[in-house]
């Protein structure tokens, strides 16, 4: 029987507990395969303990495993620019995880804040560029602490790197049935980076004359996700753009403890695809077992798609579907009283029968 290699980094906070809840439904929904999971109990607890975010070798470590699973890094007690920088954008960047997909649905049975907005109104698959642009930490501080400081954060934007997510982005919105495609922009004051965005976006559209394109600056990209949430199907982003974008779309779905994400590289492995919910790891709400673990659960199906496992994955969705919308069991994100492992089992028994 094939058996898959999964790392589990649950980290920080919340992510402790949706990581476990997500493999108990992930066994429950492997049929004609194995799972073996090896624990890496990385994060903030560790850099306290260690001084680092991760072993030096750690990279190495994960580059074997057929993906990486995991829950949410940060912690009050150390500063987020470096232990998400050691950790995570270390991940992404290293293992050249360009694209970071991220779904926008409503659910059957949650309530969204979008007034009479149901699930057939609201489909939206964002690709985030996750490789470059403004994440790409180049710059530095100079007179630090004096009245003349200055802080350079330099955004990155390679033809290569712009070029590769738009195609990829194409390629998504030719696959689904609406053939469209919105690109996040900001060449009204960028004139360098979203000018270049925006001319790569015009010459691979000439590839894909089936797909209709449209461009909005991002702050009205942003509204036009709430006025008009059924207009947008496929949305491509640069790094911080999409990052903001996705919270709204996880609040569109009702609550940020429903957005997932996959990060992979469709071209070429240089480390396993990470499979994460958007969310962070809600430091406010930590340690009471109410975590909403659907983020967690629907990255572990996009996970089995990713490993070539549709049929169980679409088991998961599914049974996801079928616990919301009989609304009897929920965490009090959406307004039930369930704890995240009552939540998970219930899913569990839903994928098992
Ligand atoms: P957050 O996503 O952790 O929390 C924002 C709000 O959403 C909080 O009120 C939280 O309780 C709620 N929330 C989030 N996930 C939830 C869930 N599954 N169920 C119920 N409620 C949920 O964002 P933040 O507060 O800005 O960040 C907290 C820490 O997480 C910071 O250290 C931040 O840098 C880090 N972070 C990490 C990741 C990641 O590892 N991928 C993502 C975002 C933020
Ligand atoms: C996310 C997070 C990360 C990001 C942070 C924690 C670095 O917000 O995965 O959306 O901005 O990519
Ligand atoms: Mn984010």
């Amino acid at each position: 029987m094939k058996t898959y290699r999964i790392a589990l980094l649950p980290g920080d906070g919340i992510g402790k507990e949706v990581i476990p809840a997500a493999v108990q439904v992930l066994n429950a929904a492997a049929k004609g395969f194995t799972l073996s999971y090896e624990p890496f109990e990385w994060g903030c607890e560790y850099y306290l303990r260690q001084g680092r975010m991760m072993p030096e070798d750690g990279l190495e470590a994960l580059r074997p495993f057929d993906a990486i699973l995991l829950g949410a890094i940060g912690h009050p007690t150390v500063p987020d620019h470096i232990s998400l920088r050691d950790l995570l954008l270390k991940i992404r960047f290293e293992f050249d995880l360009y694209i970071n997909l991220r779904p926008v649905e409503i659910l059957p049975g949650v309530e969204t804040p979008l007034r009479d907005k149901r699930p057939e109104d609201v489909n939206m698959l964002f690709v985030r560029e996750n490789s470059e642009g403004e994440y790409s930490g180049v710059g530095g501080r100079f007179k630090r602490g004096t009245p003349d400081e200055v802080a350079i954060q330099q955004s990155v934007f390679t033809r290569k790197g712009v070029e590769r997510v738009i195609r990829y982005a194409f390629e998504q919105a030719r696959r689904r049935p609406r053939k469209r495609l919105a690109s996040a922009t900001k060449s009204n004051a960028m004139q360098y980076t979203m000018v270049l965005w925006d001319e790569v976006v015009r010459e691979v559209g000439c590839e894909y004359p089936d797909v209709t394109v449209a461009q909005y600056h991002v702050d009205a990209l942003a509204a036009r996700m709430i006025t008009h949430p059924e207009s947008l199907d496929v949305v491509v982003g640069s790094n911080l753009f999409a990052d903001i974008l996705t919270d709204l779309g996880g609040a569109l779905q009702g609550s940020l403890g429903l957005a997932a994400s996959a990060n992979i590289n469709p071209l070429e492995r240089r480390g396993p695809p990470v499979f994460e919910p958007v969310h962070g790891s809600a430091p406010d709400i930590e340690g009471r077992g109410i975590a909403n673990p659907i983020a967690a659960i629907w990255a572990s199906a996009m996970m089995l798609d990713n490993l070539g496992e549709p049929v169980a994955a679409a088991r998961i969705m599914s049974g996801l579907k079928t616990v919301l919308a009989a609304g009897q069991v929920r965490t009090p994100d959406l307004g039930g009283k369930s704890t995240t492992q009552e939540f998970a089992a219930a899913v569990a028994n839903q994928v098992k029968s």
